[in-house]
């Protein structure tokens, strides 16, 4: 090699390295822009009690907007105060304190389970950031109307009503999302009544949800004579013997929350063993965020669901706060390094009060699929805080 050939070589090499280093540099900083900018659209939305931002259709750019009573309604005020702790910009807390009366109502709700979700998501973040006893009150509240739906025979609190005619008591994965409600009430209260219906709770789900390979189940009815199992089954997943990925990780946030508030091993046992399930899953894609039941026979051309991903980056942050155990810290980290990118946050120029796109709500009744979903920013946006 002739002294030009060499240093056209050295220059090439040293050229290449520069444009991978400033394309890294800058891939960086676009992503947070992203969010930043996404996060900025929250402020825009106009406040209306009726109007919950729930999802969006990007094919027409429509917000489906939902009252108080649909389960997902405690998100958006979550949102904003959860924005609010992470960045301290006091524009999203006096937005927050605003969408969060407008759930109050829904602390006397006693027509699903989800009185949880609603109450706990907007009433539980705003007490983090305010020591009211006005918030206090209506997550005590809440609680007690949950536990008007719960049944001793069947040791466990209902979760629909609908659906009648084939489920005597249902009860699904993602009520054990709704005992935080309870058992942090208890704390506020003194009550222990919540605490001791949120364990006979947890413990039925334990003993009838699993599989054996730790998979779960989406829905288990019972027989309210006689408590005992009737069926178990499914109403978002592929079938009932599919493994719908959010069940997955509700499961595993459900138990490590759980164990918080009990240390009963056997919570966190189950926790590490769904949680494994679900990271070592053959058709888990390489970049972490499932497809949105791990038994769809399209895949890979079956749709993702990033909700699920940001439950389980949650829920895996808490586990590893446990454990100790560095798999599930990675695995999160892997969560969020994946969803922070153009590819995952919401298109820039669309105007909407979301953060993350490709999230699937409900796959069977063709319903929000790939679509940006409200509760997939509230995990995102609590993961964001417990990895801080
Ligand atoms: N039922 C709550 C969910 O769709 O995950």
């Amino acid at each position: 090699m002739n002294k030009v050939s060499f240093f056209t070589l050295i220059l090439g090499f040293a050229l290449l390295a520069t444009a991978c280093k400033s394309r890294i540099n800058s891939q960086n900083i676009s992503a947070s822009k992203l969010l930043e900018n996404r996060y900025k659209m929250l402020l825009e939305y106009p406040v209306d009690s009726l109007s919950m931002p729930r999802s969006m259709t990007t094919k027409t750019n429509s917000i489906k907007k939902v009252p108080s009573k649909d389960w997902t309604s405690g998100f958006f005020a979550g949102n904003l105060w959860q924005l609010y702790r992470l960045t301290g910009n006091p524009q999203y807390k006096e937005q927050a304190a605003k969408w969060t009366a407008f759930s109050k109502k829904e602390s006397v709700n006693n027509n699903s389970h989800d009185v949880g979700f609603k109450v706990f998501c907007s009433f539980g973040e705003a007490l983090k950031v305010e020591n009211k006893q006005e918030y206090k009150d209506v997550i005590i509240k809440g609680a007690e109307t949950l536990c008007t739906r719960f049944d001793p025979k069947v040791s466990a609190i209902r979760s629909w009503d609908f659906n009648r005619e084939i489920w005597d008591y249902p009860v699904i994965i993602d009520n054990m999302m709704n005992l935080e409600l309870l058992f942090e009430a208890s704390k506020l209260s003194g009550n222990k009544k919540f605490r001791d219906i949120a364990i006979k709770h947890a413990n039925t789900t334990l003993k009838n949800q699993f599989r054996d390979d730790n998979s779960c189940y989406h829905v288990v009815d019972y027989n309210p004579v006689s408590g005992a199992v009737r069926k178990k089954t499914t109403l978002q997943g592929f079938n009932d013997d599919s493994v719908w990925a959010r069940g997955q990780a509700w499961a595993v946030y459900g138990f490590t929350m759980s164990y918080r508030y009990t240390k009963d091993e056997a919570y966190i046992k189950q926790a590490e063993a769904t949680a494994k399930f679900f990271m070592t899953n053959k058709n888990l894609p390489e970049d972490g965020v499932p497809y949105w039941d791990f038994k769809d026979p399209s895949i890979p051309n079956a749709p993702r669901d990033v909700s699920a991903a940001t439950v389980m980056a949650s829920a895996l942050y808490e586990l590893y706060s446990y454990t100790k155990n560095k798999s599930y810290l990675a695995f999160a980290d892997k969560i969020i390094a994946t969803l922070n990118s153009d590819k995952y946050i919401l298109d820039a120029k669309i105007n909407a009060p979301f953060i993350l796109d490709h999230s699937t709500g409900n796959w069977p009744k063709h319903d929000e699929i790939d679509e940006p979903i409200i509760y997939a920013d509230y995990y995102f946006l609590e993961a964001l805080l417990r990895k801080k």
